[in-house]
This record gives C-alpha cells, sequence and structure tokens, in this order.
C-alpha cells in the first residue's frame, strides 16, 4: 500500500515582518515526483529549508515517515532518509569527485571502504564514473549537478527534495536529470522537486503544488495545473502559455 510520507500542515515562516512562507498544507505520496513551482521569490526554498531543518518553522507541523521533524536539525533530518540538493550546487572543489560522494556516504557508514563502494555505485549510477578522480571543481555546470545528485543518492535516503537542480542546464543535460530522477523514483525513493522548466515539471511530475508569494495558489495534476487561469496568470503568463 503507498501512502503519504510526508505532510506539510499549516506551516508559516516569517522573517521578521516578511512572510516567506504563509499557512502551506499539502502531503506528498511515497514513490511520488512531486513538483514545487512558483515564481521567484515565492517560497519554495524556504520551504526546503523549513522541511530540511535548516530554518526551524514559525508554526505549523512537518511530518515525515510518521515523525514530527520539524525541531530537528539537518544532520537529524538526513538520517531519518531525507536529503537535499542546493540551488547553488556547492561541492568541495579541491577535493576529487569520488571524495565528494563519500562525504554523503559517511552519513550511512564509518566505514572508509564502504563509503567508497557507495561512492563508486552512485558516481555510475548518474554517469560520472569517468570523472570520479578528478577535482570537484574542474567539472562543469552540468556534471556538477549530476555530481550533487550523487552526493545526495549516496546518503541512500527514502525522499530527495531537489531545488531546481536542472536550473542553467540545456535541453539536452536537463534531460539526462530527468532520467535519473525517473530511475532513482523506479528504486523506491519519493522526489520533491522544485524547478522552473515546465516542460520538465510537467513531464516528469505526479502532482504539483504552486507557490506565489508563500501562498498555495493551486495543487493538482499537471494537466490541471497548466490548465489553472489563476496559475496562468501568476506564473505561466509572461509568454509560456501564447494562447491565453
Ligand atoms: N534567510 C532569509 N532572511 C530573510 N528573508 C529571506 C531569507 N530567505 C528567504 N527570504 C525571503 O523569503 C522569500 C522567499 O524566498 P525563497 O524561499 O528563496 O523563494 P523561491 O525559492 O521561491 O525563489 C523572499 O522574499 C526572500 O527574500
Ligand atoms: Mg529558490
Amino acid at each position: 500500500m503507498i501512502g503519504h510520507i510526508l505532510h506539510i500542515n499549516h506551516v508559516c515562516k516569517n522573517f521578521g515582518g516578511n512572510v516567506a512562507v504563509s499557512d502551506i498544507s499539502f502531503s506528498v505520496d511515497e514513490k511520488q515526483i512531486f513538483g514545487l513551482i512558483g515564481p521567484n521569490g515565492a517560497g519554495k526554498t524556504t520551504l526546503f529549508n523549513c522541511i530540511t531543518g535548516f530554518y526551524p518553522v514559525t508554526s505549523g507541523t512537518i511530518i515525515f515517515d510518521n515523525k514530527k521533524i520539524n525541531n530537528l536539525r539537518p544532520d537529524q533530518v538526513c538520517h531519518l532518509g531525507m536529503a537535499r540538493t542546493w540551488q547553488r550546487v556547492k561541492p568541495l572543489g579541491s577535493l576529487t569527485v569520488l571524495e565528494n560522494v563519500m562525504i554523503g556516504a559517511f552519513s550511512v557508514t564509518n566505514v572508509t571502504r564502504e563509503a567508497e563502494e557507495i561512492a563508486i555505485e552512485q558516481l555510475a549510477s548518474v554517469g560520472l564514473s569517468d570523472y570520479a578522480a578528478k577535482f570537484a571543481g574542474s567539472l562543469p555546470i552540468g556534471l556538477k549537478k549530476k555530481l550533487e545528485l550523487a552526493r545526495v543518492l549516496a546518503t541512500r535516503p527514502k525522499m530527495l527534495l531537489l531545488d531546481e537542480i536542472c536550473g542553467g542546464l540545456n535541453h539536452t543535460e536537463t534531460d539526462g536529470i530527468l532520467t535519473i530522477i525517473r530511475e532513482v523514483r523506479n528504486k523506491g525513493a519519493t522526489i520533491v522537486f522544485i524547478e522552473h522548466d515546465m516542460k520538465a515539471v510537467t513531464s516528469i511530475c505526479d502532482s504539483i503544488v504552486v507557490l506565489n508569494s508563500g501562498e498555495k495558489l493551486a495543487e493538482g495534476r499537471p494537466e490541471e495545473i497548466t490548465k489553472n487561469p489563476e496559475v496562468i496568470a501568476a506564473y505561466l503568463g509572461g509568454g509560456q502559455n501564447a494562447n491565453d
């Protein structure tokens, strides 16, 4: 039976007087690819930071895998099986690609040889085996994004939160990342995906929530979201749906 793995219940996050996330509620099913979209400043990254323990919520609760997680530290959330990527990828440039992925693996083992085995396996799964010995800082952005995926996969997550993992990539690179994401889901993980490229979002997501100015504007299947007049006005308006 597939059930919910993540519940966001009335979550608010204020920065002083600035309400970045306002009374957001939604649930994510196990093994879903779930899209979180909305214009810049909508509160998407802030919500990720709340879910993954980087920011305390102002109010509301976050339940992951039947546990309340909104007072936990990022490392504790990671140990429960949740991993996130960063909008601005920041590998440790003076370490090798393999070493960067081993850092992820050290969250599931203390044994160096095991961490190396996990890292080798995850580098293969994202197509970076040939780059294992290169310095991470030398990789172009498309490969840095794959490295970021391999690093979080090495933590063996039940759930991955991907913050604009396709940002700055061309179509071919984006398709490569989407293929990896589908494979990861097919192996049993759940994915929450922040992305601006609507074609990518609608092609891969089972379900989508749209944020606008910190509020939930809409929720539904991709075909419902792309037809929703409020979503079109707030987000898709700028020429992406030229018919409207
Ligand atoms: N650390 C912070 N301190 C103050 N304001 C912040 C902080 N992080 C985000 N914000 C504000 O929260 C709002 C939402 O930002 P963000 O979550 O980054 O949006 P998105 O990821 O959807 O583009 C913005 O108004 C932003 O300025
Ligand atoms: Mg963001």
